[in-house]
């Protein structure tokens, strides 16, 4: 039985009668473009054909009733008050009740059912997942008009001030807007989305590399102020804003460190529009060499990969079949992800899975990803 079929059998049992909407928002892979969208930047990710999926029907009492097959737990609060009680997963429902009423939409309550299957904490965006999934599921039962990036905004403003998670606009806005059968180069400043379909006979694979990441906000939340530091240095709103031959002109003013952060997410910028011209042209190989690039400056120059990452897009990188791998998200641990031609993607699998375990004594996780729409209402 697939998700959907799942969510809604769940519904039935639970509260007799068929539910009125089921509603699906996606993880995310993104492809290049990393740590660039807090920086006005450029990113490059996709939907993918994991989701967080939620049945439901409208109640008119103002009341939400959520059963989680994940958790088994059932929980329900008022949107007339409710409060922040650090409950895990629940947070990001209630986070993004409390953010669409913050902007002046009137809420109706309901009951449902929630389940995914999107990794929790791998960084293939599982909490930005719920929330685009509780967002659609108001859209659906309130006069919420449904506009991507509009909500997109709204649910990174949720993650930010109700959930404490300092993120930038990328995992919402890929959940938001993504498109069946293509990647999106976002433009973070604008939010403007342009389709970048994936070369002809290649595939994306997400290489879990079973760690998960430590330290990682505190770690995030430093890359933010450095990079903050360096615009300022420059004079602009945003590193979005210095070109490569600006920032060499004054790179030898900087400190080592600001040079090297600042210097990842401008030549990022670079390699982030430059994929999306090959992509243009089908040119896997460019593409390839791309991400390939983007892990080395990820490695060295924003520190942000793991011993276990590195391992993993070594692994990758040595097989015959692959394009280019880089880490992909925050970093620390979670994923990379690579492109590969579609004919070797059993026998790449198979590759790294005995060259990660070989390497690390971990037994990673892959997933060959399809690129799917971001939040949608499939029935209602
Ligand atoms: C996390 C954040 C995103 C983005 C990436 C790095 O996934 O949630 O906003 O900054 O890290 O590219």
């Amino acid at each position: 039985m697939s998700l959907q079929e799942q969510v809604i059998s769940e519904f039935q049992e639970r509260y007799d009668g068929a539910p009125a909407y089921v509603v699906r928002a996606p993880g995310r892979v993104n492809l290049i473009g990393e740590h660039t969208d807090y920086n006005d930047g450029f990113v490059m990710p996709m939907a993918i054909d994991r989701a967080t999926w939620i049945a439901l029907s409208p109640r008119n009492d103002g009341q939400v009733k959520l059963y989680s097959m994940d958790f088994n737990e059932t929980v329900s609060f008022s949107l007339g008050h409710f409060e922040n009680n650090d409950s895990g997963w629940l947070e990001y429902v209630k986070g993004m009740a409390w953010v669409l009423k913050a902007a002046g939409y009137r809420l109706n309550g309901w009951n449902g059912v929630i389940a995914g299957d999107v990794p929790v904490a791998a960084g293939l965006s599982s909490s930005a997942a719920v929330e685009l999934a509780t967002a659609r599921a108001f859209a659906a039962i309130s006069d919420v008009p449904w506009q991507p990036a509009v909500i997109a905004r709204l649910a990174q403003r949720a993650e930010n001030e109700w959930v404490g998670v300092s993120c930038g606009i990328m995992d919402q806005m890929i959940s938001a807007a993504g498109v069946e059968g293509t990647a999106l180069l976002i433009d973070c400043r604008s939010l403007e989305t342009t389709n970048a379909p994936l070369p002809p006979d290649t595939a994306v694979v997400v290489l879990d590399t079973a760690t998960r990441r430590g330290l990682v906000d505190s770690a995030y939340n430093e890359r933010r102020s450095q990079c903050e530091e360096a615009a300022r240095f420059f004079g602009v709103a945003a590193l979005r804003d210095v070109s490569l031959a600006d920032f060499e002109a004054r790179a030898g003013e900087l400190d080592d460190l600001t040079r090297r952060r600042a210097r990842h997410v401008i030549t990022e910028n670079d390699r982030t529009l430059a994929a999306a011209e090959a992509m243009k042209a089908g040119d896997a190989v460019t593409l390839g060499k791309l991400m390939n690039a983007s892990h080395t400056s990820l490695r060295d120059d924003f520190e942000v990969s793991s011993d276990a990452l590195n391992s993993m897009v070594n692994c990758a990188q040595g097989h015959a079949g692959c394009f280019g791998a880089r880490m992909t998200g925050a970093g620390f641990g979670g994923c990379a992800v690579a492109l590969v031609a579609v004919d070797q993607v059993d026998d790449f699998v198979a590759h790294v899975e005995q060259c990660y375990q070989q390497a690390t004594d971990l037994q990673p996780n892959i997933y060959v990803c399809q690129p799917t729409n971001g939040a949608e209402l499939l029935r209602g």
